[in-house]
């Protein structure tokens, strides 16, 4: 039996399909390579497609024993998602609806849904936990959070089990080297600051340093995105299991402003990285920190690369070796 992973050619996507293909699972990817990158998965069958497509869809499920979805396919920009709610709703909401569709269809009772930590809104506390107040303040968390809901009533009607994985801020790249971040436009922190060390950018504009923050600046919580990887196997192996839904967050605990997040990358590449203060992005919470208490504890996850300068170093790493992302690969 197959594992599909929606998205498999995008950033976690694709490091996920690794980590599975590492594991000895049989993997299926669609994606529809509007931002993923064909040679980001390296095996496993490959569809190019996009969920609303029913044909391409069916053919999935009518090629392959699917015995579980790992949905990654979604567009996720914050500051996007203010400019253009309607885009969320239709290529997130509306994807997941028709993807559930199908697996009622072809009894698939089992995915792990790719959540995000935008689904919190401004945070009640921090750390945050899962039970925590979610009022998002933008359109992406709005329809992560809906999809979140939407799950919950499909196991009620149709027994399908899921595990939603809160992300906080992913980011690194693969230690082996051979995939790594590579968004167009970019538009993520820490590859900007890397692009910035590498001469391809000249300075960062940092969105706003009037925040409640110690040096004015948002924080973040980074996490590697093996480390991500690694949680949806985990995720699986519980709905294996158990065949118990649950929700958890995914983090390493611990927060860094942009600055901060500046000042690590200025020691691990010898570069200035100059700076300009501009408006605050729309969207933006002040601080998103997570408990991950709950994935510790229930799927015995334990990040591996978890400190900013390791995250940070695998980042550059790609980022040296591939100055023009996947196309810098023949
Ligand atoms: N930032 C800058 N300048 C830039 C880019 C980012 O100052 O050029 C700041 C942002 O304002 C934010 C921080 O750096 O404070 C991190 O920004 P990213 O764009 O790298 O990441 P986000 O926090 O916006 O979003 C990411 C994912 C979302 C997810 C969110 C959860 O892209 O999918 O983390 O925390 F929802």
């Amino acid at each position: 039996m197959a594992v599909l992973v929606t998205g498999g050619a995008g950033y976690i996507g694709s490091h996920t399909v690794a980590e599975f293909i590492d594991k000895g699972e049989e993997i299926v990817v669609l994606d529809n390579l509007q931002k993923g990158h064909r040679n980001a998965v390296l095996s496993g069958a490959f569809y190019q497609g996009d969920i609303r497509d029913s044909e391409i869809l069916e053919k999935v499920f009518s090629n392959h024993d699917i015995e579980a979805v790992i949905h990654f396919a979604a567009d996720s920009l914050v500051g996007e998602s203010v400019q253009e709610p309607l885009k969320y709703y239709d290529n997130n909401l509306i994807t997941a609806q028709r993807l559930l569709v199908c697996m009622v269809k072809y009894g698939v009772k089992k995915i792990v849904f790719s959540s995000t930590a935008a689904t919190y809104g401004e945070p009640e506390s921090i750390p945050i936990r899962e039970t925590d107040r979610k009022v998002p303040t933008n359109p992406y968390g709005e329809t992560k959070l809906a999809i979140e809901t939407m799950l919950k009533w499909c196991e009620q009607a149709y027994g399908t089990q899921s595990v939603a994985l809160r992300y906080f801020n992913a980011a690194g790249a693969h230690v082996d080297g051979h995939i790594g971040e590579d968004h167009r436009p970019e538009s993520h922190l820490i590859p900007i600051i890397l692009q910035v060390a590498a001469g391809q950018r000249e300075v960062l504009a940092v969105f706003g340093d009037d925040y409640p923050t110690a040096d004015g600046t948002c924080i973040r919580d980074y996490i590697h995105v093996t480390d991500l990887a690694n949680a949806h196997w985990l995720a699986l192996q519980k709905l294996r299991k158990t065949g118990e839904s649950a929700v958890y967050n995914l983090g390493n605990g611990e927060g860094f402003s942009v600055r901060e997040v500046v000042e690590k990358a200025r020691v691990i590449t010898g570069h200035s990285i100059p700076l300009q203060i501009v408006l605050r992005r729309g969207g933006d919470p002040a601080i998103l920190v997570a408990s991950s208490r709950k994935a510790q504890e229930e799927l015995g996850w334990k990040p591996q690369f978890n400190s900013l300068g390791q995250i940070i170093q695998s980042a550059w790493n790609w980022h040296k070796n591939h100055p023009k992302g996947f196309d810098s690969i023949k």
